[in-house]
């Protein structure tokens, strides 16, 4: 289906910058990217567009790509303290770079900031999106997690301290999910205090869920802590490390607001609105 097609599925269904965008995401917009507050609205929709044309994800249609999660988290002083003292931070699956962008604005170095994503026409979108092109020095890589010989492997194995990775893992199988978690482990410099922070859609009752009703090995899977840990374990003895896993399902994935009625709500957007999210952090020991 064409995409500006598809995209008028999220306006007809009410999911308008207006009706979901939250402080945090204006205020970075305003404070980081010198947006004024009358002209945010216009100018996240065209994004949304444009970043939809890329690749048509859900979390655009919805501008998830102004939820910022990792500012909410416990350990989000510790990760600008690290970044700031030289260390290396990579967002995996970063699509627009909010997270980023957040970190830099409250002062981390962005020379010391990685993002990569399998779709790079995201990246011109997101300098587009926070106008920062011409100052940031984040490194954008383009690559595919399961490719063992990208650009991201070969410019950056055992090179990060921090991954970030926001609704990733929630894309894949489990046996993809755990070849996803030996690639970061590969990048991560290996030594205690190497982390990994991130969310994705969970369920209490763990296992294979798409939304065409898909129940096969191959759909994606949706985890819960206890599952979420246990990948962590095979991972370990798979890498010959060791990792404390911190994870909870206590609120729903996606961040920003919700419309007061939800009758008539497609789906596809119901369930991203109301799924629990997996939020975790997982520590090397
Ligand atoms: C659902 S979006 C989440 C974006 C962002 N992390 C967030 O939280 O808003 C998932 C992102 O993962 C990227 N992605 C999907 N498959 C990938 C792969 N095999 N390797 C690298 N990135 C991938 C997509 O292009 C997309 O930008």
């Amino acid at each position: 289906m064409n995409p500006r097609r598809e995209l008028s599925f999220y306006i007809r269904s009410g999911v308008s910058a207006s009706s979901v965008l939250t402080d945090s995401g204006r205020k970075l917009l305003r404070e980081y990217s010198g947006i004024a507050d009358d002209q945010i609205d216009g100018h996240v929709e065209a994004m949304r567009e444009k970043a939809f044309e890329v690749w048509k994800y859900p979390c655009i249609g919805m501008f998830q790509f102004l939820d910022l999660h990792l500012v909410t988290t416990d350990v989000y002083q510790e990760v600008l303290d690290r970044v700031k003292a030289g260390e290396k931070f990579l967002d995996l699956g970063c699509c627009l770079g909010q997270e980023i962008r957040q970190l830099v604005s409250d002062g981390a170095p962005s020379a010391n900031t990685f993002g990569s994503d399998i779709c790079g026409g995201y990246f011109s979108v997101s300098y587009e999106l926070f106008k920062d092109k011409d100052h940031l020095q984040t490194t954008f890589i383009e690559a595919d997690i399961f490719d063992e010989s990208s650009p991201l492997t070969e410019r950056l194995a055992g090179k990060i301290n921090i991954v970030y990775t926001g609704a990733f893992f929630h894309l894949f199988s489990l046996e993809e999910q755990e070849k996803a978690a030996a690639r970061i482990v590969s990048l991560l410099v290996p030594q205690a205090g190497s982390l990994i922070i991130g969310r994705q859609s969970g369920s209490e009752e763990a296992g294979p869920h798409s939304r065409s009703g898909d129940k096969s090995d191959s759909a994606p899977f949706r985890h819960n802590p206890e599952t979420w840990k246990a990948l962590w374990d095979r991972i370990g003895e798979r890498t010959g490390t060791s990792w404390e896993v911190d994870a909870d399902l206590s609120s729903p994935e996606y961040g920003l607001s919700t419309p007061a009625s939800m009758v008539g709500t497609p789906d596809v957007i119901r369930d991203k609105m109301t799924a629990k999210g997996l939020r975790f952090t997982v520590r090397r020991l």
